[in-house]
């Protein structure tokens, strides 16, 4: 299976970044190949709203580093993305990402990947209440179930903080490893 792995915090040692290399290393042990970009160290706008990809081209027309990153979840089985909350969000580098898949939709609303892909959408919030930034996942798994990720997966890590302290959750680590196995099975 392909594995497309976007982090999106500027920590690529963190917290999200721990339990996103758990999930991957775990599914290569599986036989997956996994690709891994972290997206703060690419450069890269978010969608201009010039339409190009519905007018011009059946691809995003901005040349740019995510180019590269758009064309890999188009061939991918299972897409990682990676997050801490930032004041109350995901952050802006995945943020941009996510707004660059309008290009992944067609000018009859219909999308144009294969379907069948799967997410898992990794977070991690300095908060210890679950009960605090719960809604960002569902948002995010409506919106790609519409362009073809009808299977989604959370592995979610509260009251992180400081780097190494996602590693100190064991029920999250362990949680990484039983999704990969979900996702490949
Ligand atoms: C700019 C910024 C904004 C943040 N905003 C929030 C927030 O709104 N709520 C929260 O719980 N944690 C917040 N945090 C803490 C991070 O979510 C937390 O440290 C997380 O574990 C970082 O993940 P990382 O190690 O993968 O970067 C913020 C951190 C930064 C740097």
């Amino acid at each position: 299976m392909k594995i497309v792995c976007l982090l999106g915090s500027p920590r690529t040692d963190g917290n999200s970044a721990a339990i996103a290399k758990r999930f991957c290393e775990t599914a290569e042990k599986l036989g997956s190949e996994v690709q891994t970009f972290a997206l703060n160290k690419l450069t890269y706008k978010g969608c201009q709203a010039c339409k190009g990809c519905r007018t011009e081209s059946d691809r995003c027309i901005l040349k740019d580093d995510l180019i590269e990153v758009l064309e890999a979840v188009r061939e991918t089985d299972v897409l990682v993305l990676a997050t801490p909350i930032y004041f109350g969000e995901i952050t802006s580098q995945l943020k941009g990402f996510i707004d660059r898949t309008y290009s992944y939709i067609g000018a009859d609303h219909k999308p144009r990947l294969v379907p069948g892909k799967k997410l898992v959408f990794i977070q991690t919030q300095g908060d210890r209440d679950e009960n605090h930034f719960a809604d960002i996942f569902p948002g995010y798994q409506s919106a790609f179930e519409w362009i073809g990720f009808k299977e989604s997966y959370l592995i979610r890590a509260c009251g992180v903080m400081e780097k190494g302290e996602a590693e100190k959750q064991e029920s999250v680590m362990k949680l990484a490893e039983t999704t990969a196995h979900s996702v490949i099975a």
